[in-house]
């Protein structure tokens, strides 16, 4: 499984540091961000997420503090941790993921392709691996 992280630029000086992104073709963020979403106040030892998407790509960034997450492509996975304002990880259609190990006062940051839609969930991990199965048919 290929693990896409990107690091944002940063303006780093004695007062303290800055990181910025853009979104749109060749940009930071190739795709334009519909959504913006923030995780936050996660209680000590809960773990969220469990589901994938049929469409959305989505771009998480731990903004404050760190957290674990695992993806599964239906045959792998991978547990990334994320502990840095200025790295992105890109999670793609059809990528199982959970979020777990939130550090106390911990923000995970989500800049999402779509508008919320239920539909473009799959919510139970059966039906994660009878989708891609019919996909890659
Ligand atoms: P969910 O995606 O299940 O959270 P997590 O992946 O962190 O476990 O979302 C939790 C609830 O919030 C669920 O009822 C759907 C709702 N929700 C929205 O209404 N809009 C959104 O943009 C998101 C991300 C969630």
């Amino acid at each position: 499984m290929k693990i896409e992280k990107i690091e944002f630029h940063r303006r780093d000086n004695a007062t303290g540091k800055l990181t910025f992104l853009e979104s749109g073709m060749g940009k930071d963020i190739p795709f334009d961000i519909r959504r913006v979403y923030y995780i936050y106040d996660v209680a000590p030892g809960e773990r969220r997420g469990f589901h994938a998407h049929k469409k959305l790509e989505q771009y998480l960034i731990c903004i404050h503090g760190s957290c674990t997450i695992l993806l599964d492509d239906g045959s792998k996975q991978e547990n990334i941790v994320l502990n840095d304002p200025s790295t992105g990880l890109y999670v793609g259609p059809g990528m199982w993921r959970e979020m777990y190990n939130f550090s106390p006062g911990a923000v995970l940051l989500v800049l999402a392709s779509e508008y919320y839609d239920e539909d473009d969930y799959i919510r139970d991990y059966d039906m994660f691996k009878s989708y891609l199965k019919e996909e890659n048919k």
